[in-house]
């Protein structure tokens, strides 16, 4: 308990890195590994910052280019902010193969967002007009739209603002319990602020209303943006006669690849894995944009259980000589507010892509999604995953052994055919360096 804190939020960095090195870190060596991670340029070390809270260094994770990506007949490179080896090879090498094929198809099915102000009212009887809450309901609506018009005004200017607005009556489950729920049109933003102003004037709105009608004051537990949106659904997909894969085998690959994809639909252990690959895709870009990959994430695994059972979020079909592979994904993202153009790498990731609208972005993350997808399953239903990442994982070795090239070439031909360990690599470089490595 003597390591306890107040006022930790108060220190400069340098103080901040003092006492973790003085109560938490193993070593004095932790603090200056922290400060090397700074930014040489304090103007955008302030920029990183502002973010967040006690911040005392910055957590760098590598930002890839995959290339090659023909969506709805345009070229984009899609920047890729992701840790993991083999994510941004794979989706480069599925861009490569779908834009000899017609390269990849994309549409936005819907935008809507959606909140809600979550309430009690014990007015249902007693009150003093002895009405339901239903009866009062289109008035409340019409009250609620005029008063929060003044929020809602840039936002209906560029297209967008309240869609609608529905009470749900949830008395029969909880006591007393009421909802109101929203639906938003948020145009290029992912709108969270903007739902949860507007929300928060709502629970205001309501409560007066049904205090000056009833004389029952309803309480308003919450009010707060849902980030499960099943109304704002974007479709990617490929196609293509089964002799354009020009393999002699392609009929045999493409029912396998079609069976890897049934299996995804009927068994959550392997749904979950497989969903896990289109996210490799998915998260990448959406943190690459400085979009909300949590929510984004919740969304989609919420979206693959919507039928009671969790399945994969992608399916294929193989109909006579036509194979079809798609992904259907709720995609909350903005291109405007938020982090986009505060973030240096994330504006510089949009121009990348050619500053897109949020329906376009939402295409490309879509399509990233369905391209790791199909790389993993095609890994996986022909030379198996290990192979690819294997060859990373070497790489990775190597560069922890500081391998000079020539080094690197003749480990990578002894490991040609043999199983690659961190250990089995370390020995034998340190047997042609006649070191011990470690
Ligand atoms: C690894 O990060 C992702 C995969 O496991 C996805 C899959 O199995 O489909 C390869």
């Amino acid at each position: 308990m003597n390591k306890v804190i107040s006022g930790f939020s108060k220190l400069t960095k340098e103080q901040k890195i003092q006492w973790l090195t003085d109560n938490f870190l193993s070593d004095t060596e932790g603090g200056s590994i922290l400060k090397k991670f700074w930014h040489n340029d304090p103007e955008f070390q302030k920029v990183f910052d502002g973010f967040s809270e006690n911040t005392v260094s910055n957590f760098p994770i590598p930002l890839g280019i995959a290339p090659n990506f023909v969506i709805n007949d345009k070229m984009y490179a899609i920047p890729m902010a992701i840790e993991e080896s083999s994510v941004v090879a794979a989706a480069s090498s599925a861009a490569k193969y779908w834009m000899e094929r017609g390269g990849f198809h994309a549409e936005v099915l819907n935008t809507q967002k959606v909140g809600q102000v979550h309430f009690t009212w014990a007015g249902a009887v007693g009150n003093d007009n002895h009405q339901p809450l239903r009866d009062f309901f289109p008035e409340l609506k019409k009250t609620i739209l005029e008063e929060t018009a003044f929020l809602t005004v840039n936002m209906r200017n560029r297209g967008g603002g309240i869609l609608d607005i529905e009470l749900v009556d949830f008395t029969e489950t909880e006591d007393e319990y009421y909802q109101l729920r929203v639906t938003f049109e948020t145009c290029d933003s992912m709108g969270a602020n903007f739902i949860n102003s507007i929300l928060e004037e709502m629970g205001i709105v309501l409560t007066q209303f049904l205090t000056s009608k009833t004389s029952i004051a309803p309480i308003v537990v919450m009010a707060i943006l849902s980030n499960y949106t099943p109304q704002c659904v974007v479709r990617a997909w490929v196609e293509c006669d089964i002799e354009d894969f020009h393999d002699k085998n392609a009929a045999f690959y493409a029912e396998k690849f079609r069976k890897a994809v049934r299996i995804a639909r009927i068994d959550p252990y392997r749904a979950v894995t497989h969903n896990k690959g289109i996210f490799n895709g998915i998260d990448a870009v959406v943190l690459a944009t400085a979009n909300d990959f949590r929510a984004i994430e919740a969304c989609g695994h919420a979206y693959a259980a919507r039928d009671g059972q969790y399945k994969s979020l992608s399916q294929c079909t193989i109909e006579g000589n036509h194979f079809k592979f798609w992904l259907d994904i709720p995609m909350a993202v903005g291109t405007v507010g938020g982090l986009t153009s505060l973030h240096p790498l994330a504006k510089l990731s949009l121009d990348i892509l050619g500053n897109p609208s949020a329906q376009e972005l939402m295409m490309i993350i879509a399509t990233m999604g369905l391209a790791q997808n199909f790389a993993a399953v095609r890994s996986l239903v022909t030379t198996g995953i290990q192979k690819g990442h294997m060859k990373m994982h070497l790489s990775n070795i190597l560069n922890h052994f500081n391998c000079t090239e020539e080094e690197a070439d003749k480990t990578r031909q002894h490991f040609d055919d043999k199983t690659v360990t961190f250990s089995a690599v370390r020995d034998y470089i340190g047997q042609f360096r006649k070191s011990e490595l470690v």
